[in-house]
């Protein structure tokens, strides 16, 4: 479990040290005093090459006790996705892995998806430091610019590269509070902006699942015409119900997953 904890702290650090406004949410949970944060699960973005699509990031989590679970298709943004479940402790945050459709985008992104690929090291792809390497490619404002208009995704990624791209506290785990409702009070009465795309909350109990999150936030990134502010990351929270077999399901709501996509969304900000 020492190289699970140790891949899990390093995306942490990197997720809030490139999104300040997850570690304050964090710290206002905790400065309640009574709260051990549980994260249901990380999600991570990638391409489809098969240097590093869904299944290549996949078997570096399978090689250390996770199992491939639910699969899900995003039919407007051109995404497949997989979530992945820790086989023994249910405490580990579940893995939701989703990869860009390519080929159904332009030559032009396709192509810069690529090179952007083709610029990683052979020892890089095939080490789990990949996960939390972040960018290997020099950052052009006008690719961004195009990639853009074609996909909010796509232009996330190409800014980003390999991260965290959200966490998401398990507020089944949290002790004062009850509900999403009751999350989403506390983070409004202090400041923070949430994803309305969908409602507030994304999902039923009928569904078994709840989500609700936050807007990303922009953060200023080096780009070779200069420095630019681009939207970042989000800070997730859900909240499960049992299944008929009693067990808290704990798969995704396709329909749910594809409005939290929109927390990236820049004209939603
Ligand atoms: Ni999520």
């Amino acid at each position: 479990m020492q190289e699970l904890d140790q891949i899990f702290n390093k995306l942490w650090q990197q997720y809030t040290n490139e999104s300040p406004e997850a570690l304050k949410i964090y710290n206002l949970f905790k400065a309640r005093g009574e709260e051990d944060i549980v994260n249901d699960h990380v999600a991570f973005r990638t391409f489809d090459d098969p240097r590093v699509n869904v299944d290549k990031l996949g078997a570096f989590f399978e090689a250390l006790g996770y199992h491939a679970c639910g699969e899900y298709e995003f039919k407007v943004k051109k995404l497949f996705a997989k979530h992945y479940e820790h086989k023994s402790d249910p405490t580990m945050p579940k893995v939701f892995i989703s990869q860009l459709k390519t080929k159904e985008f332009s030559p032009f992104l396709q192509e810069h998806a690529q090179a952007c690929v083709d610029k990683i090291t052979e020892a890089k792809l095939a080490s789990p430091d990949l996960l939390y390497s972040g960018i290997h490619w020099e950052l052009d404002y006008e690719v961004y610019q195009k990639l853009l208009a074609e996909s909010e995704y796509a232009a996330w990624m190409y800014v980003f590269g390999f991260r965290a791209n959200h966490f998401t506290v398990f507020i089944n785990y949290l002790k004062t509070f009850n509900s999403v409702e009751e999350v989403n009070q506390f983070l409004k009465d202090n400041q923070l902006t949430l994803n309305v795309a969908g409602g507030e909350i994304k999902g039923t109990p009928v569904e078994l699942l709840e989500q609700s999150s936050t807007m990303a936030n922009k953060v200023p990134v080096k780009f070779k015409q200069g420095t630019f502010d681009v939207l970042n990351s989000y800070y997730e929270f859900a909240r499960r119900y049992p299944d008929q077999s009693g067990n808290l399901y704990q798969g995704f709501i396709a329909a749910s997953a594809d409005k939290i996509f929109e927390s990236t969304n820049v004209g939603l900000r």
